[in-house]
């Protein structure tokens, strides 16, 4: 099985929805939780990925200069040897350091169109603007934000969400499923090639180092 390197910075829904996939779902066989890592020691979401028997690590990025931090993080990832770094919820943009070390294969999801809209707060963008629908979005990370290669969208029906917290409700629960059968369909080999997505998501093939 995939070696996942699952990283989050809070509460960890989308950590459950693909540790659960890994126990007893979609991603059995196909994959296993090397470790669980968080920026923020007091996320809840590590005390949740304890609670599910996964291994957790952590390193306080609070006040720590970005590409300092981020190699140090890339040291302790590579202690775990992952073969897909898995962003949940992980709020850090990553450095270009960190991107070359894993280049080709490490995952994000974020709740919009990255085409339509990038970083924080997706949520409340589709609120404010009173959008119809917003679309999940699950992509390779490039060095740009939000703007790697998309492996899957899902459509959320908006009409009728009157509260933000409505949104959020519809939007995340679109969230769980989808990141799951992504990685799924991707670590099959079952995914279309997209253009612009680099040849290295066959794990069986390095990727190429220039010389
Ligand atoms: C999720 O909605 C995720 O898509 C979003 O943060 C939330 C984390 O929730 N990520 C981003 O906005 C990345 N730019 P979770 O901790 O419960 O999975």
């Amino acid at each position: 099985p995939a070696r996942l390197a699952i990283l989050l910075s809070g509460r960890g829904s989308n950590m459950v929805a693909l540790v659960q996939a890994v126990q007893r779902g979609g991603l059995h066989g196909l994959a296993e939780v090397a470790v669980v890592f968080s920026n923020k020691p007091d996320a809840p979401g590590l005390d949740t990925a304890m609670a599910l028997g996964c291994p957790i690590d952590c390193l306080d990025s609070q006040g720590r200069k970005r590409a300092e931090y981020d190699a140090e993080v890339v040291s302790i990832l590579t202690g775990y040897v992952p073969d897909y770094i898995v962003l949940a919820g992980y709020m850090r943009v990553l450095s270009p350091t960190f991107v070359r070390a894993f280049a080709g294969r490490i995952l994000n999801i974020h709740p919009a169109d990255t085409h339509l809209h990038q970083g924080l707060h997706a949520y409340e963008w589709a609120f404010n603007n009173r959008l119809p629908e917003t679309k999940i979005t699950v992509h390779l990370v490039d060095e740009g934000l939000d703007t790697g290669p998309v492996l899957a969208q899902q459509s959320v029906d908006l009409r009728g969400a009157d509260t933000l917290a409505e949104v959020e409700r519809r939007g995340l629960a679109v969230e769980h499923q989808l990141y799951a059968e992504t990685l799924a369909r991707l670590l099959r080999g079952d995914l279309p090639t997209l253009a612009g997505a680099p040849a290295a998501l066959d794990s069986t093939t390095p990727p190429q180092r220039p010389d």
